[in-house]
């Protein structure tokens, strides 16, 4: 695996994608020009909800302006093609990148790169060990492996389905990961795999193409 360096500008590069984090209390939410359907979820939002969702979209307009300065894009969610509810993956209007997001416990985390060298990318962050045994063992009931990797192995399957574009509606089962890539069953493209040096206590996977 490609084990990208620790940042202390809370953001690294790994190959031609820009990988952030940030704490997901932080009340650095400037404003961020949103789209449509994200103003009227943060709307629907309160509390920690929505101090995380917002987190978010302020972390990848960061990093967004870090890929090409002086641009400003708009941020909106897509709806999700299953069944058209507003909780599809992030697009980007304006600029050609391709841009990912994950949350988990109290850290967000984005990625952002030029469709030039990159077409398409997902990341996935887990608090490492949490849930201890019983979520590990359900973790390997379902994509082998040993209570000591299932996590990491999680978090690049997630990684994976998400820059795929069609998440958990994918079987994870289906996709095979061989040291530093991975592919979905019956599907030619093959992902390129990196573990990111972020925060302590989390396992952060990202996964390109
Ligand atoms: C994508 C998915 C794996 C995210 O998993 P999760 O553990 O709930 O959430 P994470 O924190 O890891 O990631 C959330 C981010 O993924 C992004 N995302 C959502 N759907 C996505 C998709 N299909 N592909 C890639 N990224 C997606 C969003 O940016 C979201 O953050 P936001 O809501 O703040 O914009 C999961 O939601 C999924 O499989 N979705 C598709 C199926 C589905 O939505 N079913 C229910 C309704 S039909």
């Amino acid at each position: 695996m490609i084990a990208a360096m620790n940042s202390p500008g809370q953001s690294v590069w790994v190959g031609d994608v820009l990988v952030g984090w940030a704490s997901a209390a932080t009340a650095d939410t400037a404003a961020v020009p949103l789209g449509p359907i994200d103003t009227t979820r943060t709307a629907g939002l309160s509390g920690e909800q929505k101090a995380r969702f917002l987190q978010g979209r302020t972390l990848l307009h960061r990093l967004l302006g870090e890929l090409q300065p002086g641009v400003v894009p708009q941020l909106d969610a897509t709806t999700c093609p299953h069944c058209s509810g507003p909780h599809g993956p992030v697009s980007v209007e304006g600029p050609a990148v391709v841009v990912g997001l994950a949350h988990a416990d109290g850290l967000v985390v984005a990625a952002v790169a030029t469709t030039s060298r990159v077409t398409a990318l997902g990341l996935d962050a887990e608090r490492d060990a949490v849930g201890a045994a019983e979520r590990l063992a359900d973790l390997v009931k379902l994509i082998g492996g040993s209570p000591a990797t299932a996590l990491r192995r999680w978090t690049q399957i997630e990684a994976v389905l998400k820059a795929d574009g069609r998440g958990l509606r994918v079987p994870p089962e289906q996709v095979r990961i061989e040291a530093e890539t991975a592919q979905i069953e019956s599907d030619p493209d093959r992902y390129r795999l990196a573990e990111i040096s972020g925060p302590a206590g989390y396992l952060i996977s990202l996964a390109w193409r």
